[in-house]
């Protein structure tokens, strides 16, 4: 079985940060989100892994790759030249998958407990596909999935006006080689994208099985700021305590990762929170559900429930920064005699006074 890892796209809902880089590689608890995914393959036993990228961003995810996994696994980059869709990736990595059954992973997912119960499954046979599912608020922004009595897959819409269910595809599927047969017959849909719901409906309408299963535990799809969030809250809430960097007259209480080479001093960090190596911390308070990334510089100020992506600067912020993520090397200072609470997505490199 290989692995498909989406990572091309616009990112056009993480703007200001997807300027400046690949939405996939903004972190989540410090480790770029796409690495979630290809932990998730690699776990799973699956080691031959397409991606793809798009022209733009293209270069950024191939060396975060490259840097990170060396020698873990085959990656074989796939550059799909303008993003018309999920049916379209897989059309794009045709030679590559082959006559090989494959996962698809998005490169903005997440799953909590990983997928290795799934290839599991499909390798038990008896489908051409399996999908996840999971019940969400807000169906009419996803594709939308009507089950039967039994729990088979009935129809597939995307992004329905009038959602007929609430249960939402979520972006992690299973696929034999015969879903090749479908994305060939399919058309650009009404927003002009080519979508993996129509060829799903293809592989249902002539009488493949395609099972669907419902996600246990949590998921999440970065596509947007507060997801971001919500997932790096998720993620840390998982993490066990790992104090291997400098800590000195500080109060540290919940699950805290100070990694080697960070600083922590004369500050309270109340957890669950993460600091990466080279960032130092002093006469602060992190609050919970905060990343902090490598060679960050926090002093004289609060944060909490934040994302600061490497080199973020924080200087004399009293009043709190809450609920924002801050790009890498942009720098915030405050006046230490003003209350400023705040929230915001500060873009890579940006710089404000307060
Ligand atoms: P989306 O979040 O649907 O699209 P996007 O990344 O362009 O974001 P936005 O809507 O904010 O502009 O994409 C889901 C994942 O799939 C994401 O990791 C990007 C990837 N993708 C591709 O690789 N190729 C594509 O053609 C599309 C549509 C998405």
């Amino acid at each position: 079985m290989k692995g498909l890892i989406l990572s091309g796209g616009k990112g056009t809902r993480l703007r200001p940060l997807t300027f400046t880089r690949a939405k996939q590689l903004i972190p989540i608890a410090n480790k770029p989100n796409l690495f979630y995914g290809i932990d998730d393959l690699i776990t799973a036993g699956i080691t031959n892994i397409g991606v793809i990228i798009s022209p733009d961003t293209g270069n950024e995810v191939v060396s975060a790759i490259s840097e990170f996994y060396a020698d873990t696994a085959d990656f074989t980059y796939i550059v799909q030249d303008e993003p018309k869709g999920l049916a379209h990736a897989v059309m794009t990595a045709r030679d590559f998958l082959d006559s090989d059954s494959f996962v698809m992973y998005l490169g903005d997912n997440l799953l909590s407990g990983g997928i290795t119960h799934l290839v599991d499954e499909y390798n038990r046979g008896g489908s051409d596909g399996i999908v996840l599912l999971t019940q969400v608020e807000n169906p009419s922004q996803f594709g939308v999935v009507v089950l039967g009595d039994d729990g088979s897959i009935k129809q597939l819409i995307e992004k329905p006006v009038n959602p007929p269910s609430n249960w939402a595809l979520v972006g992690i599927y299973l696929f034999s080689p015969k879903i090749h047969d479908m994305t060939s017959k399919l058309s650009p849909s009404q927003r002009g994208e080519y979508e993996i719901t129509d060829a799903i409906q293809n592989l249902v309408d002539d009488g493949y099985t395609v099972k669907a299963h419902k996600v246990d535990g949590w998921w999440k799809d970065t596509g947007k700021p507060e997801d971001l969030l919500d997932a790096n809250r998720l993620v840390l809430s998982q993490i066990k305590s790992n104090v291997a960097g400098e800590v000195a007259d500080s109060d540290l209480s919940g699950n805290i990762v100070i990694e080697l080479g960070a600083k922590v001093i004369n500050s309270s960090i109340r957890g669950p929170a993460h600091v990466a190596s080279g960032a130092v911390v002093e006469n602060s308070y992190i609050g919970p559900y905060t990343s902090i990334g490598k060679n960050c510089r926090i002093t004289d100020s609060e944060v909490e429930f934040s994302i600061l992506l490497n080199d973020a600067v924080i200087c004399n912020i009293f009043g709190r920064i809450d609920a924002s993520i801050i790009g890498m090397g942009a720098e915030v200072v405050g006046n230490s005699t003003r209350k400023n609470s705040i929230r915001f997505v500060l873009g890579d490199r940006s710089q404000i006074t307060l």
